[in-house]
């Protein structure tokens, strides 16, 4: 069993990648292997609409020259996914933006394989806008025919410099019963 976590923050081992560490460290109780990807750096450019890959229909993005391809693959090999995203204008980074439309659009060009693995949405957030942009993460699993688990409340930490978020105990208490929940419908499902 295994889960990849991807983090869409412009800034490495920020807020969202403590909030990811939080859900992983609960899965990898459970037995659950986990790898967390960070996007901060990387080039990654958005969906291009050229529809390559629906004409193609290999399973991948006809842009080969950044990791896309790869993330895709690493997403295809995993029982879960977790989508992890600062909140900025009130929504996803544009890197994650990024992944979300090009992935999103190379599993619907050929047949929904990420269909029923299990998806959630992390959202690091100063004040405002943190809803919307779960919703945005959450939209890649509901269309994609995954399955979400809930938590004890929405899956946002609140904190603007690296690690505030630390400070935010019902944040912290919602990543961890996030991470329970995933590891017992992960188990659950057997897939
Ligand atoms: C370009 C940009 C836009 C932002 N927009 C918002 C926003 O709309 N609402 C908010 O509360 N915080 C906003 N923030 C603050 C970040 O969401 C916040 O600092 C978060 O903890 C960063 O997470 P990270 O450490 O993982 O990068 C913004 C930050 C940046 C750099």
């Amino acid at each position: 069993m295994k889960v990849i976590a991807f983090n869409g923050s412009a800034r490495k081992d920020g807020n969202t990648a403590l909030l990811l560490r939080t859900v992983l460290a609960e899965l990898e109780q459970a037995d659950i292997e986990t790898e967390l990807v960070q996007l901060a750096g990387k080039p990654l450019r958005g969906c291009t609409a050229c529809m390559g890959c629906w004409r193609n229909k290999d399973g991948t993005c006809v842009i080969k020259n950044d990791s896309v391809n790869d993330y895709f693959e690493k997403m295809v090999a995993a029982d879960g996914i977790i989508l992890g995203s600062p909140t900025y204008f009130a929504d996803v980074t544009t890197e994650m933006k990024a992944l979300i439309d090009r992935t999103g659009m190379v599993n619907r060009a050929n047949d929904d394989r990420l269909q029923r693995k299990v998806g959630a949405g992390v959202v690091a957030v100063r004040r405002g806008g943190s809803m919307h942009t779960l919703q945005t993460l959450q939209n890649f699993f509901l269309i994609g025919q995954m399955i979400i688990p809930g938590s004890s409340y929405w899956n946002i930490g609140f904190g603007r410099e690296p690690g505030e978020v630390a400070g935010d105990d019902e944040g912290i208490k919602t990543m961890v019963d996030l991470g329970r929940n995933m590891a017992w419908l992960i188990h659950k499902l057997g897939n």
